[in-house]
C-alpha cells in the first residue's frame, strides 16, 4: 500500500510546475510517486461526449454534470496502486459559487495520507494568470484570489477533520521556486 497524497491551489499558484519539480528530485533519490491530474480524468470523460473543448470550459458545466463527472474520477483514481500525487482543488469557483473539488463522496473515496496547500501572495498569482496565454483564466482582482485561498484553508480543516489526513502548506513565491519544490519533496519522502 502506498502512500496517497492531494495537492492543490488556485489556479495559476503554481502546483503543476512545483510538483513536477519535486518528483524529479525524488526520482534522483529512486522515489517514485504517479502523478496524477484529477481535472485530465474529468476532462478526458467530457470531451469524449462532447460537453466540453478545452478545460477552462469544465467549471460552467452544469453543477450535475461537474458531480457526476468528480464521482467517476474519484473512483478510478482510487484503483490506482503505488504512491499516488493527486493533483485537484478544494474548491472550484463556478458561476453558481463556490464548489467543493473533494466533496464527502469523493474524498471516503480517496482516503489521503495528507493534503498539500500550495499557495502565494495574490497578487503573485494574479501577474501569473495574466502572463499565462495558454489558458483561459477567470478574471478577477487580487482580493477574490485572497478569499478563494481562505476558503480553500477552511475546505482543507474539514477534510482533515474527516479523513485524519495531515494539512501542509508550501509557498510558492515569485523568484523562490527551488525552495517550493524542495519542501514539497521534503513533504513527499
Ligand atoms: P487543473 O488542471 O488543475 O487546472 P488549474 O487549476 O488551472 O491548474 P494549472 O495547471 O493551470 O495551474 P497551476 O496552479 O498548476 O499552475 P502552473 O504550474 O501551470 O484543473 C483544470 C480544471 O479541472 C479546473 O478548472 C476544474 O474545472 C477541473 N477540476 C479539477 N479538479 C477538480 C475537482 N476535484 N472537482 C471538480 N472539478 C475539478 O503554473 C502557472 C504559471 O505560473 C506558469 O506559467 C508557471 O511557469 C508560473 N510559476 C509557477 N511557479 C512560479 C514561481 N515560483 N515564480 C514565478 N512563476 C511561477
Amino acid at each position: 500500500m502506498g502512500r496517497r497524497i492531494i495537492i492543490t491551489g488556485v489556479p495559476g499558484v503554481g502546483k503543476t510546475t512545483v510538483i513536477e519539480g519535486a518528483l524529479k528530485k525524488l526520482e534522483e533519490e529512486g522515489i517514485a510517486y504517479r502523478s496524477i491530474n484529477f481535472g485530465s480524468f474529468m476532462f478526458d470523460v467530457a470531451s469524449r461526449e462532447g460537453k466540453v473543448k478545452d478545460r477552462d470550459q469544465m467549471r460552467k458545466l452544469d453543477r450535475g454534470i461537474q458531480k457526476e463527472l468528480q464521482r467517476m474520477a474519484g473512483k478510478a483514481i482510487a484503483a490506482i496502486e503505488g504512491n499516488v500525487i493527486i493533483d485537484t482543488h478544494c474548491s472550484i469557483r463556478t458561476p453558481q459559487g463556490f464548489l467543493p473539488g473533494l466533496p464527502e463522496w469523493v474524498i471516503t473515496e480517496l482516503e489521503p495520507d495528507m493534503l498539500i496547500l500550495v499557495e502565494t501572495d495574490e497578487d503573485q498569482i494574479l501577474q501569473r494568470r495574466l502572463k499565462d496565454p495558454t489558458r483561459i483564466r477567470d478574471m478577477e482582482g487580487g482580493k477574490s484570489i485572497g478569499e478563494h485561498q481562505q476558503f480553500n484553508r477552511m475546505i482543507a480543516g474539514a477534510i482533515a477533520t474527516q479523513t485524519g489526513c495531515t494539512v501542509k502548506f508550501v509557498k510558492n513565491q515569485d523568484f523562490l521556486l527551488e525552495q517550493a519544490v524542495l519542501d514539497m519533496a521534503e513533504s513527499l519522502r
